[in-house]
């Protein structure tokens, strides 16, 4: 899986090494329910990933690869500098009726085959109502997308200050929950030794079979001993299920290097 068009640069899905013989899942980053100064609009979720990443262009490149899945994710971390939190709907049930017709006109307009829930920031205040807050609406949320076959993916982002409002989300609704892409880059972790530990952390927090590995491209946490890292995931009993990077925007400096080694790592620890 990977992130695409958070950063507002002209990226295209076409440049994109995609291999056969294992899925390919696009994640388009990011619908905001905000205008772009930031302010909430009432459970509508406006597309803000790059604007070259069209409806057609997502059209063009699932009919040119039969494995590509394309995902939007809910949220991230800001718009336009502003921080993007989630809020306490005080009408649960208005909430998850907005943000399904608004999530389906999105799906259907993009061809989208799935969610990610990356909502990062939550209010300060009494955390632990507001976090059940969170996991009722989003796992209705889901629970209804699916159900009513708008999408046949769900996602999951957390990181290391959310994992506990996920976690809730994931012990309701964790049947509908496909993948947890928990951003690992995110933990400090600098070694093969410390990324194992901490994988095995959030294996028991979520569920072993679900999480993935992740890497940040130029970015955060572990670099270039990040294949060494998942021998070793894989020598402790932790099957590789699939990859998560971030993001297809930075991935064009280096080559998509990572792109093309993990889609053969995992093309050949499927073949074993
Ligand atoms: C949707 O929910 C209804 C009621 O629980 C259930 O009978 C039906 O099988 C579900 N459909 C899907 C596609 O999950
Ligand atoms: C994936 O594995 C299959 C079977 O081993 C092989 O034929 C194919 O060339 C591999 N593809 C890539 C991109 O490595």
């Amino acid at each position: 899986m990977e992130y695409i068009g958070a950063t507002g640069a002209p990226v295209t899905f076409d440049s994109v090494p995609i291999e056969k013989g294992i899925n390919f899942h696009f994640i388009l980053g990011f619908a905001i329910d905000a205008d772009p100064s930031g302010n909430a609009q009432n459970d509508k979720f406006s597309p803000f990933w790059a604007e070259t990443l069209t409806p057609n262009s997502v059209a063009a490149i699932k009919a040119r690869h039969s494995n590509v899945k394309v995902l939007a994710s809910l949220s991230g971390w800001s718009v336009n500098n502003k921080v993007i939190r989630w809020y306490d709907p005080i009408d649960h049930k208005l909430w998850i009726s907005n943000a399904f017709s608004s999530f389906k006109s999105l799906a259907i307009t993009y061809h989208l085959d799935g969610i990610d829930i990356d909502y990062e920031n939550f209010p300060r205040h009494g955390d632990a109502n507001n976090s059940s807050n969170f996991a009722h609406c989003i796992g209705e949320l889901i629970t209804l997308l699916k159900n009513q076959s708008v999408i046949s993916l769900v996602t999951i982002a957390p990181f290391h200050l959310t994992v506990k409002p996920y976690m809730e989300l994931f012990d309701r609704y964790g049947e509908v929950i496909d993948y947890v892409n928990h951003q690992f880059y995110t933990d400090k972790v600098l070694t093969p030794q410390s990324y194992l530990e901490d994988f095995k952390l959030r294996a028991s927090q979520f569920d072993k079979n679900k999480l993935l590995p992740s890497y940040e491209v130029n970015g955060r946490g572990i670099q270039d001993v990040f294949f060494e890292t998942l021998r070793l995931l894989e020598k402790n009993g932790f099957g590789i299920n699939g990859i998560m990077i971030f993001s297809a925007d930075a991935a064009p400096s280096n080559n998509y290097y990572y792109e093309r080694k993990s889609q053969d790592f995992l093309n050949n620890s499927i073949s074993i």
